[in-house]
């Protein structure tokens, strides 16, 4: 009854990541992911050799209401540090179930007859401590990046890749050790020295690059949990960790696909250390730009055929989905013809963009992705950037030296007329001066997101 009941659970896992690849099933698929948990909680719990229960009740009840109460109150611009930080209590969490099993490995069923643990079990347990200690401290260092707490620029030094291949090499060295005698020393040292390389394999890696190293973590800590698994012989843990390793695997390798660099090169870090460098030597706010009124704005809008909205990263830190979503319906009333163009890395985290929209209630089939848009482009009107900046860099189409060069981008350049909104010049996550905002053709509403939206829907009304 135990397997069928994680079979099950299992399966509505797998049925909770089918869900959440479209915003119009991931309410669903998070209920079946919240279900199968609630399914493998419980039949954990009902299993033979809980000797006390209070604990576990006290531990899910604290960890329940700060989960619930982080949940409510995280802003969504937020949302990728708080997915660190839980990643880092599932790196810890393998620590401490890998310590434990190592201090008793009789009461976890791993021994054998003499005491000693299986070989098998010993390698197990040196594959899910090790991943799980680099997921908890790399998982750490990510989060007080993203959070401010720490800075988010590279931090390089020399001989750092040596250092690390060092340590990767002892680390390995004393879990081989492990397996061999299962001495204390080597579990410890194996122990300390992934702790240290999961600090130092974060903190070469800029804040521009995190979001790529979160969904890389979440592959770690599922691959962690999977180790742990079967230490445990828990065919839930197997299967859901594994199940979170490959997607977390494969969202990472999306992710590095549209920003055009390999995860080795991510990786490696130092992106966006030389800002000046990467501004290709202008001085931003030197070049002379076009800058309008919200009601100049709304005066091209209501006169176009066809308009597409870019929204970025500024989008969300406004939160101006709700009075977008307004200004699109009064512009279709007035029968223009409107879709949105969605980058696949525009904002900061996978999804980031739709789910704002999806949070307006924008109709999903307005909602276009990059390669289904940018051919229309040519034939648009106006295209309107909303708090996007690199997702229309032309740089990374035309300057082979730029960071960004080769990353894919929505291509605003070929629509009759760009309208940008942003407050200033300033750069996006790139650092990156652009070439769009001083075209002939664009103009500039110098403007908060959800300020702008608002003048704009005000002016057409
Ligand atoms: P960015 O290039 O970061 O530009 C955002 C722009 O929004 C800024 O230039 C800023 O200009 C403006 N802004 C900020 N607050 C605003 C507000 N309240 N109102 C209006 N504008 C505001 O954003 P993007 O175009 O979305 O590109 C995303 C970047 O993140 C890419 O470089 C991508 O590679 C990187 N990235 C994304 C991901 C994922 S998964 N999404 C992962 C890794 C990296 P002002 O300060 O002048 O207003």
């Amino acid at each position: 009854m135990t397997e069928l009941a994680y079979l099950v659970a299992a399966i509505l896992v797998i049925l909770a990541l089918k869900g959440l690849s479209s915003p119009e099933s991931a309410r669903r698929g998070n209920m079946f992911g919240m279900l199968g948990m609630g399914i493998a909680v419980l039949v954990t719990l009902q299993m033979s050799g809980i000797e006390n229960y209070t604990w576990i009740l006290v531990a899910i009840a604290t960890g329940g209401l700060i989960g619930g109460v982080a949940a409510k109150k995280v802003p969504m611009t937020d949302m990728p540090q708080m997915v660190a930080f839980m990643h880092s209590l599932v790196g810890l969490a393998a620590v401490c179930i890998a310590v434990s099993a190592f201090s008793n490995p009789v009461a976890y069923g791993i021994a054998a007859a003499d005491g000693m643990m299986h070989l098998a079990s010993r390698i197990e347990l040196f594959l899910g401590t090790f991943i799980g200690a680099i997921t908890f401290t790399a998982s750490l260092v990510a989060f007080g990046k993203l959070q401010g707490l720490l800075s988010g620029s590279p931090l390089t030094f020399k001989g750092q890749h040596f250092l690390n291949l060092a340590l990767g090499i002892i680390m390995i060295g004393a879990g081989v050790l492990f397996c061999v005698d299962q001495s204390a020393t080597a579990f410890f040292l194996m122990l300390a020295v992934a702790m240290v390389l999961g600090v130092l394999l974060i903190v070469p890696i800029g804040g521009a690059d995190m979001p790529v190293i979160v969904s890389m973590l979440n592959s770690y800590s599922g691959w962690a949990a999977a180790g742990i698994g079967f230490t445990l012989g828990n065919n839930m843990l197997i299967i859901a960790g594994a199940l979170v390793g490959s997607s977390g695997a494969i969202l990472s390798y999306i992710m590095c696909k549209a920003m055009n660099r390999s995860l080795f090169n991510v990786l490696l870090g130092g992106f966006g250390s030389d800002v000046s460098a990467a501004s290709g030597g202008a001085v931003i706010g030197e070049r002379p730009v076009k800058s309008g009124s919200a009601e100049d704005a709304a005066f091209l809008l209501t006169n176009a055929r066809s308009v597409i909205i870019i929204p970025g990263y500024g989008l969300a830190v406004a939160r101006a989905q709700h009075a977008l979503k307004e200004l699109v319906e009064v512009l279709q009333a007035k029968g223009v013809k409107v879709r949105f163009g969605i980058h696949p890395v525009a904002g900061r985290m996978p999804g980031h963009m739709n789910v704002l929209l999806a949070e307006a209630d924008v109709p999903y089939d307005i909602v276009e992705e990059m390669d289904e848009i940018n051919p229309e482009f040519s034939d648009t009107d106006v295209a309107l950037i909303i708090g996007a900046n690199d997702v229309v860099n032309p740089a990374a189409k035309t300057d082979s030296s730029s960071p960004i060069y080769g990353m894919p981008i929505l291509e605003a350049t070929k629509a009759a007329h760009i309208l940008v909104v942003k407050r200033s010049l300033s750069v996006g996550y790139a650092g990156l001066d652009n070439d769009l905002f001083y075209m002939d053709k664009t103009m500039m509403i110098f403007d908060d997101a959800k300020k702008a939206c608002e003048a704009m829907l005000h002016a057409i009304e």
